[in-house]
């Protein structure tokens, strides 16, 4: 089985963005995950260097057109790397045999008859690079650029487009997997419920030079998107070769909303015209909007891939991204939101679960993975989500739901953390007569360590890579690496030594996350001193008294709750503790605003403020987390009886 994974070729005119890096994270994601499925992948992206656009920012800069593409398509083609992004091919539309291959099809599209020439006049949006219908403006604007087109009369060459458009309409109606998620299927199909215009594909020269020259006319280049298209075909050697007849059958191209039409238009005919056949799917996101505003030079807040890096590490960023975003609708970003979930899903969740295994499995076993002799307690629900787990990921990383795919995981991590509580090995360990259970127990933890090490590997590389290293497994063990030989469970040899483990993620700092309110405590600035030395707990998990003592529980009563609009998992409560405060809980998914006001909860109340979606939250709301019917709940922690706003708990 092969896989053909395309991003967009990014424009040259600006430096890479959240935008560019969540799409080619995406492509990256998928082409490992199919190669983790046994398949031979081919991961293409690059960069778009023609047109108006480009030839703009050049002059703005008094450079050639040429010196200024290579030098931004250098900043793309090394940005991937720190992004731990590998693709096969990085091409760029000013290569030559890319520029041969587009004067090839032109000349053949031209000598078919589907290209003509005609005196045309109509909307030009310089930002979307096309001719825009009045439908398609918004109080006289283009939707994406908020600047009225101007209006062009000039002579140029057409293509038929409208020729194939019931074709089209078609072969999207015959295949509801060609254009998914569905809306965007549903929003191309409107589109071509109306006829359909031809597609102006040349520029004057008198206009614009910087473009493939056409063939047939020497006056006038090629329009860009003519060009840039082709792009997915010349990077396989088309019209030869060995690639394309490989690759181009599974052609799958990712993108985001803003090029849909293009996409899902333009070049299924381009295509059609070009008697190739056509891609096979085309994968829509939404789009990253920062605080939840659109992101945008003016305004002042575009997010560089590279600086997220730096702050929060690329994995969190990856998986972050990955399980922030539901494939298809718009998603913001929040410095508060990555950290959220760097600290809950990865510091706390995962990289808990991996040190207190690989620190109880070296204190107890020697750091040798023990064999498993006798099963009990709930192992065989933890082999069983672990089955279902495979099933869900496969099934969404396929269908490009990584944040289900995502969730799924999760539910194994959180599952195997409730494993370690229900089962104590440390109290195991203490009778010698339960050795072949507490051998058991950390057989299971060690494989569910080696399973989830192989599930994330196409969405954190890096951590994937350390969990095999800290688990003694070879780097190219087909257990870690082939879903084929390592989805299943029981696959961990007993006997394989572990190695010195390097935390996962750095250890959430305590100090860091006590707020002004620190003052308050009624602990002993001296006994504070010791405890935020930050003792890390112990093999079992263990805390100190003064460690607990640092957190401040308080009963608080929520007087008012309402949704946060654009967030389906955070509530905005305002609650009484005994003063009035903000929390924003995510508890939207499990309970409705009025369910939750009157309600006494228990509460953090010295966390240190944050923001979530823009909103100051004043501490945590406390809740259980459980299973009904295999799905994770969320229950909140109240008291037995009324008390009185604000009383500690301890
Ligand atoms: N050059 C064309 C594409 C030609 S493909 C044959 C182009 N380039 S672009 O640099 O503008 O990139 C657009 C793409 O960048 C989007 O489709 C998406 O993949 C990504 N994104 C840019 N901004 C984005 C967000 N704010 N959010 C998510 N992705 C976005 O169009």
């Amino acid at each position: 089985m092969t896989t053909y994974i395309t991003t967009p070729i990014y424009y040259v005119n600006a430096q890479p963005h959240l935008g560019h890096a969540y799409t080619t994270i995406v492509a990256d994601t998928y082409s490992r995950f199919r190669r983790i499925s046994g398949e031979d992948v081919r991961f293409q992206t690059g960069t778009d260097e023609h047109g108006d656009k480009i030839a703009e920012a050049a002059d703005k800069e008094d450079v050639a057109p040429k010196e200024y593409a290579d030098r931004i398509s250098g900043m793309f083609r090394d940005t991937w790397p720190i992004l731990q992004v590998e693709p096969d091919n990085f091409i760029r539309t000013t290569d030559a045999d890319h520029i041969a291959v587009v004067q090839e099809i032109l000349q053949n599209v031209y000598d078919k008859g589907d290209i003509y020439f005609d005196e045309y006049s109509g909307l030009y949006c310089r930002g979307c690079e096309r001719f825009l219908t009045e439908k398609e403006l918004v109080d006289g604007n283009c939707p994406d650029h908020q600047q009225p087109p101007q209006e062009i009369a000039e002579q140029n060459y057409f293509f038929r487009m409208s020729k194939y458009q019931q074709q089209l309409i078609n072969h999207i109606k015959a295949n509801p997997e060609f254009i998914t998620p569905e809306r965007y299927r549903n929003e191309v199909l409107s589109f071509l419920s109306e006829p359909l215009e031809d597609l102006c594909i040349s520029r004057p020269k008198t206009r614009l030079t910087w473009g493939i020259e056409l063939p047939f006319d020497e006056n006038f280049v090629t329009y860009v998107w003519f060009d840039a298209l082709i792009n997915y075909l010349t990077g396989l050697g088309y019209p030869d070769g060995e690639k394309y007849d490989k690759f181009w059958p599974v052609a799958e191209h990712v993108i985001a909303k803003d090029i849909l039409k293009p996409h899902a238009i333009y070049w299924p005919t381009m295509l059609l015209s070009m008697e190739v056949p056509l891609y096979k799917k085309l994968h829509v996101h939404g789009y990253w909007n920062v605080d939840n505003t659109k992101m945008s030079k003016s305004i002042g807040n575009v997010v560089r891939p590279k600086e997220l890096v730096e702050a929060y590490g690329i994995d969190t960023l990856r998986y972050f991204t990955l399980r922030e975003m539901s494939f298809g609708l718009d998603a913001s970003f929040s410095s508060e939101a990555i950290v959220s979930r760097k600290n809950s899903d990865l510091a706390n969740d995962l990289g808990n679960l991996y040190s207190r295994s690989l620190a109880m499995l070296q204190k107890y076993c020697n750091g040798v993975v023990p064999a498993p002799q006798q099963e009990g307690g709930n192992d065989k629900q933890l082999a069983e989500i672990a089955e279902k787990m495979l099933a869900a990921y496969t099934k969404n990383m396929e269908t490009f739901q990584f944040h289900r795919g995502l969730k799924a995981v999760w539910e194994l991590v959180s599952y195997a953390n409730k494993y370690i509580v229900t089962n104590e090995p440390w109290a195991l360990a203490k009778d010698e007569g339960q050795r072949p259970r507490l051998e058991t127990v950390l057989y299971n933890l060690a494989e569910c360590l080696r399973l989830l090490a192989l599930v994330l590997k196409p969405v954190m590389p890096e951590t994937a890579d350390k969990m095999v290293a800290g688990l003694g497994i070879a780097a190219d063990d087909a257990s870690v690496n082939l879903l084929a030989v390592g989805g299943a469970w029981n696959v961990l040899n007993p006997g394989t030594v572990l190695q010195k483990a390097d935390p996962l993620f750095p250890r959430v700092d305590v100090k860091q996350h006590m707020g002004k309110d620190e003052k308050k405590s009624d602990t002993s600035k001296k006994e504070k001193k010791k405890a935020n030395k930050s003792v890390p707990a112990d093999a079992e998990g263990l805390i100190t008294f003064e460690q607990f003592q640092q957190v401040e529980i308080r009963v608080a009563e929520v007087v008012a709750a309402e949704k946060i609009k654009k967030s389906d998992r955070l509530l905005k409560l305002t609650v009484k503790a005994p003063e009035e405060r903000t929390i924003v809980a995510g508890i939207a998914e499990h309970y409705a605003p009025e369910e939750v006001v009157g309600l006494q909860v228990l509460i953090v109340a010295n966390l240190k403020p944050a923001k979530l979606m823009g909103i100051p939250s004043q501490g945590m709301v406390l809740a259980a987390k459980t299973e009904v019917d295999g799905e994770t709940r969320l229950v909140l922690a109240t008291v037995s009886k009324p008390v009185a706003v604000g009383s500690t708990v301890a």
